[in-house]
């Protein structure tokens, strides 16, 4: 049985400032969605630098956070890196690895990402594992040979810890282009991960499986009305809190 609670994660990508995130975290807080959105399990993924004021403002409170992306090292050379223990140490309790921005601009590699959900278990943090195909291989019809494909590389490498994840379906024509998949369109690719899942280990049927890419105040509630959509991974609707708690509400 999967958990009855939506889980709604907000990712701030490279924006924001200590005054903007203190106002965005004050309408958060104000919105008070511990009463207000009770079925929504409820995060916010800030750049790395601004995770200690993050987690200083939000400590308390119902609101979780995370990172954007986490090392595959725990330390050591690796300059411009920072690790799971680090960001561990700020309270974090998920970290984004595979987003498709990192898969693109940074080569990030099928195995690179399943290697980095394995370093965030393994320093107590929850890897939301992104995946999604982009609008040539839709176009295609290649769409669940991709993330079959980039999921799995995460199933092997992860063994029975599979059941552990969270993962967040997001086709990168969708991702800050207003463009969402139909509530069916990604319904189907959910549904098509979570047998996928199952197959790989019974258990894991019950990983939640977020959906991201242009989520709104306006179409949340139908796409988080789908069989298989646990939630949402929120990119630039996370940056209005009025926009967020909204979505959370919709849940
Ligand atoms: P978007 O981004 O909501 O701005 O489309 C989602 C994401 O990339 O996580």
């Amino acid at each position: 049985m999967r958990a009855m609670k939506k889980l709604v994660v907000g990712n701030w990508k490279m924006h924001g400032s200590r005054a903007s995130n203190a106002e965005l975290i004050k309408g958060l807080l104000a919105a008070d969605l511990a009463a207000t959105a009770p079925k929504a399990d409820v995060a916010v993924c800030p750049p790395f630098v601004f995770l200690a004021d993050v987690a200083e403002a939000l400590k308390g409170s119902a609101i979780a956070w995370g990172s954007q992306d986490v090392s595959v090292q725990a330390q050591g050379a690796y300059t411009g890196e920072v690790s799971g223990p680090m960001v561990r140490e700020f309270g974090a309790k998920y970290a984004i690895v595979g987003h498709s921005e990192r898969r693109s601009y940074h080569l990030e590699s099928d195995q690179l990402v399943a290697d980095k959900a394995k370093a965030a278990l393994a320093h107590g943090l929850t890897p939301i594992v992104c995946v999604g195909e982009t609008l040539a291989e839709r176009e295609a019809g290649q769409t669940e040979a991709v993330v079959a494909r980039q999921m799995k590389a995460v199933i092997d490498t992860l063994g029975a810890q599979l059941v552990q994840v969270v993962v967040a379906y997001e086709p990168v024509w969708a991702i800050g282009t207003g463009k969402t998949a139909s509530p069916e369109q990604a319904q189907a690719v959910h549904a098509f991960l979570r047998a996928q899942l199952k197959a790989a280990l019974p258990e894991a049927a019950k990983v939640p499986l977020l959906y991201g890419g242009s989520v709104k105040p306006d179409n949340a509630a139908e796409l988080f009305a789908q069989a298989d959509i646990d939630g949402g991974l929120i990119g630039g609707a996370a940056l209005k809190a009025a926009d967020f708690a909204a979505i959370a509400r919709a849940a």
